[in-house]
Parts: structure tokens; sequence; C-alpha cells
């Protein structure tokens, strides 16, 4: 089969290699009909992932055909049109019971290797390195869904892939950075970061009760989508972005902030050279410029939710700013489980329809030119499925 592999920094390639197997008796196989390039495969892209090898198979946002299933497998049967969840959970461990579905203590295989890192582990996550299970990611013809009943979300004929693909990763996460703010109804919302996440926290804070959204970025188009959904925006390129928060919020700052860039923010000055230079001397391993700034903006007792990616180290964050405003924080990896069930109702009821998002349709033979063009954002590319 097809499938895209990862060989260095910007390095990437569609090639043949064998189709994935049977493994567990919990084990499914998917035939992929669409997948997509995520925000998180730009960390990968971009080299700044540990444990990453020469020809790991990359990918978490998938769907597709069951062809296959093993003799554990009790939701689902061959032909099962399903999309699945980026990050592996069990169903059956105390994380997983509790809903940290993005916690599974049993479904990465390599837990230890992260155990050094970040002092605990996470759930696996498809095609996201070794530290996160080393499994073969959803951009490919085939994939091995693992605890096949938790992870694949049964999908009706009637709505398209690009309706129900993002249920695999942006659209819970986007919501889940939005349900973290707690809101009770009329606050104003900040979301640092207009990509593909950042628009679905945009359209999940005012389903949750926000009054005012206020989006920030440097991209024309992104900004024009985030307005679209009915925010305010602000473009960092043309203004001073806690100076106009302050003036849009009588001085007090957002009542919650969220981050929605992660570990690549980009920064025009100093700083922003200062963070890019020890980001490439591995001094640090995240660029948190969104951070900073939201920490900073964010109202007396607000809430911070960090939905971005962040891989280890960061310097320079804020912590008495954080401490002595009593702000919330709130962040993790998405628990999918969590929210997928009920997002796809919305789809269903109409209340929603993710396709807004996409921007490019390519053929997974050409991968390897979508993972420049969206982490480049040429011709307005916001978000690319790929077809086998
Ligand atoms: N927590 C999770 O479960 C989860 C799931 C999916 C993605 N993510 C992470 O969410 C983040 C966003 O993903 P995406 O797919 O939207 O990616 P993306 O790269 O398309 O979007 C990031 C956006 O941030 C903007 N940006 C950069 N610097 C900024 C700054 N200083 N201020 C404001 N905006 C800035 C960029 O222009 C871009 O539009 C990534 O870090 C990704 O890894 C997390
Ligand atoms: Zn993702
Ligand atoms: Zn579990």
């Amino acid at each position: 089969m097809k499938a895209l592999r990862w060989y260095d920094s910007r390095k990437v390639r569609v090639e043949e290699v064998p189709e994935p197997r049977i493994e567990d008796p919990k084990d499914a196989i998917v035939k992929v009909t669409s997948t997509s390039i995520c925000g998180s495969d730009i960390h990968l892209y971009d080299g700044f992932v540990n444990t990453l090898e020469k020809g790991d198979i990359l990918g978490h946002e998938f769907m597709g055909e069951v062809v296959e299933i093993g003799a554990e497998v009790r939701k689902l049967r061959v032909g099962d049109r399903v999309v699945c969840s980026f990050t592996i959970s069990c169903g059956e461990c105390e994380y997983c019971r509790k809903g940290y579905f993005s916690l599974c203590h049993v479904s990465n295989p390599n837990a230890g290797m992260q155990e050094k890192f970040l002092g605990g582990h996470t759930a696996a996550i498809y095609g996201y390195s070794h530290m996160f299970g080393g499994l073969s990611g959803g951009q490919a013809e085939f994939v091995r869904v693992p605890f096949a009943d938790m992870g694949a979300l049964k999908v009706a004929s009637h709505l398209k892939d690009e309706q129900v693909l993002f249920l695999s990763d942006i659209f819970p996460t986007g919501y889940m950075a939005a349900e973290n703010c707690m809101l009770q109804g009329g606050e104003t919302v900040a979301v640092w970061g207009c990509g593909p996440v950042g628009q679905f926290a945009i359209r999940s804070a005012f389903m949750l009760g926000a009054a005012r959204v206020i989006a920030i970025d440097q991209v024309p188009e992104r900004l024009a989508m985030a307005r679209a959904a009915g925010a305010d925006t602000l473009n960092f390129d043309e203004v001073k972005v806690h100076e106009v928060l302050m003036e849009m919020t009588r001085g007090h700052g957002p009542d919650a902030c969220i981050d929605a860039v992660g570990m690549e923010a980009h920064e025009g000055g100093f700083i922003g050279r200062y963070d890019k230079i020890k980001q490439l001397l591995r001094l640090e391993t995240d660029r948190p410029f969104a951070l900073r700034q939201a920490i900073m903006a964010c109202r007396k007792g607000g809430v911070l939710s960090v939905i971005g990616a962040y891989a280890g180290l960061a310097d320079k964050i804020p912590i008495g700013a954080m401490f002595n405003k009593s702000l919330t924080v709130r962040n993790g990896q998405c628990n999918v489980q969590k929210y997928w069930a009920g997002l796809l109702a919305k789809i269903e009821s109409g209340a929603i329809d993710p396709s807004f998002i996409v921007t490019h349709h390519m053929h997974l033979d050409d991968a390897a030119a979508g993972y420049e063009a969206f982490t480049e954002k040429k011709d307005g590319c916001i978000k690319i499925i790929l077809n086998p």
C-alpha cells in the first residue's frame, strides 16, 4: 500500500509499504477514504518532536471502511464506515473511565520513553513518534486501529467524509479548548491562532455561551474565516495585541484566553528571534510566544486554556503573572471520545457543518506537496483533505 513517510526535517514522501495486519484481538483494519494534515503534523515535519524515526508513517486524522476485525471487537462489523480518534484509548483503565481518554494508561506501548520527558505518559497517538507509541499513522491506504471499539465511531452514509472526518481531532479539540474555559454565558474569549483548531475553538466558544470572541492571527484568509464565525479579529502584524485587548475589555483583559498556536508561535521582533535560535539550538523545545501573551492578557481570576501543543521545555513563561492573577490553567491533548458522539449529533442536526474548514483536496500521492502548502500557508491553504 501507499503511505506518507517522514525522513528528516521537511523531508516526507509517499512510498510503497507493507499493509498492516491484525496484531491483537481488539484491532480492526480500516481502509482509508479520507485523511488530513494537522497542525500537530507540522511539529513533526519541522523536526521538533523527539523519537521520530526515518520511515515512520505519519497522520492521525483519518476515516474509512472497516475491512477486517479481530476476534474481540464487539461494536464494529466489516463494512462499517468509521472515523477514528487520533489518540488511542483502551476505554477500561482508570484514566479512560474518568474521561481522560488522551491519558489512557495502557494504549502506549512505549510509555517508558515519555516518563523522563514528561514525568508520566499519555495515550498512544497514531503516527506521532515512538514516545507516543510508534504506531503507523493514517496518511496511508490502510491503518491498524488498536482498541477499535473505542477508537472508531460509526458514521451515517448520508454525511460526506469532509463533514465527519474532523471528529477525529480538530473539531473535538477546538470544542475542548472552549469547554475548558468554563463559560457561564456572556464572557469575552480571546483565541490565539486561527488555524483549524482555532477556528473550531471560536465556533465552540460561541456555542458554549461566549458573548464575544476576539481571534488573533496574521494570515488574512484565516482572520476572514474567524470573522465569518462572528469573531472580532486582530492581526498581530498590524496592532499591539496586548494593548488592543485591554482597550476592548475596559482594561481587564479577556475572561478566558485560548492558546491555539502551540510550540511554533511566530513573533516578528527580538523575542521571536530569541525563541527561534533557542529552539534550533535545542535549548528550548517550544517557542511559547502566544502562551506568554495569553497569560499576560488574561483577566484576573480568568481561565487560560492551552490547546496548542507543547513538547517539552519553554523559556520565560510569566509564572508570576499566572500566579498573582490567580489564573486557572486547563490544557492537554483532546479527550476525543468524551465529545465525538455529541458533536456528531450537532453535525447530523445541521447545527454545524465542519466542511467549512476545507480549502484543498489532494491525492495521497501528493501529500508531500500538501505538507509544504499547509506549513507555508500557500495558496490560501487552511485544511487539506488527502484521498488515497
Ligand atoms: N491539544 C490537542 O489535542 C491538539 C490537537 C490538534 C492540534 N493541536 C495543536 O493545536 C495547534 C494549532 O493547530 P492547527 O491545526 O490549527 O495548526 P496551524 O499551524 O494551522 O495554526 C496555527 C495558527 O497560529 C498562528 N500563529 C502563529 N503565531 C501566532 C501568534 N504569535 N499569535 C497568534 N497566532 C499565531 C498561525 O498563523 C496559524 O494560523 C498546534 O500546536 C497543534 O499541534 C493540539
Ligand atoms: Zn492533530
Ligand atoms: Zn485507557
